[in-house]
């Protein structure tokens, strides 16, 4: 794949990553994707998960129909479908719930699946300015493409118990991934999600950053809040709902790291805000 070539003006991938389950990959990834359209920037969601969770925060079932799908990135002669849009103004190439087809993109050879993914993407680098990634909690072809394309990643971590090995196995699959594609891969930075004010995290938070070693750990962590797990039930970023003081505060942490996950990824308000790209749906054969 030839993305290394472009110019300054080039789209950013923006991916979300760790193999660990649960940790916060997905409810982050929407609120960046929300918070750029915000900001007037042409978004693009790619769902990597079989689970869709993502996709399904942005469109019901019903309306993921006759789109672009994730799995047809892994395909050498994909179907042509566009991405669909969204009331958000993101644009999301979407994941079914259960995509059965998307899981067995794990039995592909790598070599393929790489290429196709990234032949595909090529494409959509040219239609956004931001393409942000929500990835599967497994080690596998979809996340290994998923860290070769990006050109930020952000990993979220728990501080629960195990934050550290977590950490740490994390950059021993970058490590492996960037020894197999022959370059490293490079994380932008850590997360800390689920933070809960007590003696346990504070010592969790001091390992865990002294495992990180060089890594970036973004000053903003996200604390324990139902009011972010509702919210993305309810398919709104956070900050859209602030009635109850617990939907206060998580609106103001969550915006605080959206801002300094923004000034990593070079976005800023823009004075005369763009629309997102209209997509005219167009016709082909789907395998869904
Ligand atoms: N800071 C938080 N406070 C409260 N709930 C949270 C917080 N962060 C995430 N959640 C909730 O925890 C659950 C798991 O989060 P999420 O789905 O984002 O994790 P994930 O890493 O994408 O999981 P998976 O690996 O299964 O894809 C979700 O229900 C989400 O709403
Ligand atoms: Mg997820």
């Amino acid at each position: 794949m030839s993305l290394q070539k472009r110019t300054k003006e080039q789209a950013k991938v923006v991916v979300i990553e760790n193999q660990k389950g649960g940790v916060g990959k997905t409810t982050i990834a929407y609120h960046v994707a929300c918070f750029l359209a915000e900001l007037g920037y042409r978004v693009l969601a790619i769902d990597l998960d079989p689970q869709g969770n993502l996709s399904s925060r942005f469109l019901s079932r019903a309306e993921r129909i006759n789109g672009y799908r994730s799995v047809h990135m892994f395909m050498a002669d994909r179907p042509v479908f566009a991405p669909l849009s969204t009331s958000v103004e993101v644009d999301i190439v979407y994941a079914l719930d259960r995509d059965v087809e998307l899981g067995n993109v794990e039995r592909i050879d790598l070599g393929a699946a790489m290429m196709s993914f990234g032949t595909n993407l090529e494409p959509l680098m040219d239609d956004y300015d931001y393409l942000v990634i929500d990835t599967p909690p497994a080690h596998g072809n979809k996340m290994t493409a998923a860290s070769l394309a990006s050109t930020h990643m952000f990993v979220p971590v728990e501080l629960a118990a195990f934050a550290v090995t977590g950490v740490e196995s994390v950059m021993e699959t970058l490590a492996e991934i960037g020894h197999l594609v022959g370059r490293p891969v490079k994380i932008t930075g850590l997360i800390c999600n689920r933070i809960r004010n007590i003696e346990a995290h504070r010592t969790a938070l001091a390992e865990m950053q002294a495992a990180a070693g060089n890594l970036h750990v973004l000053k903003s962590k996200l604390y324990a809040n139902t009011a972010i797990d509702t919210a993305l039930r309810d398919g709104i970023p956070v900050w859209k709902k602030k009635t109850s003081g617990a939907q206060r505060e998580s609106a103001k942490i969550m915006l605080t790291l959206m801002k300094e996950i923004g000034s990593l990824i070079g976005a800023k308000a823009k004075s005369k805000p763009g629309k997102p790209v209209k997509k005219v749906k167009q016709q082909g054969v789907t395998t869904a």
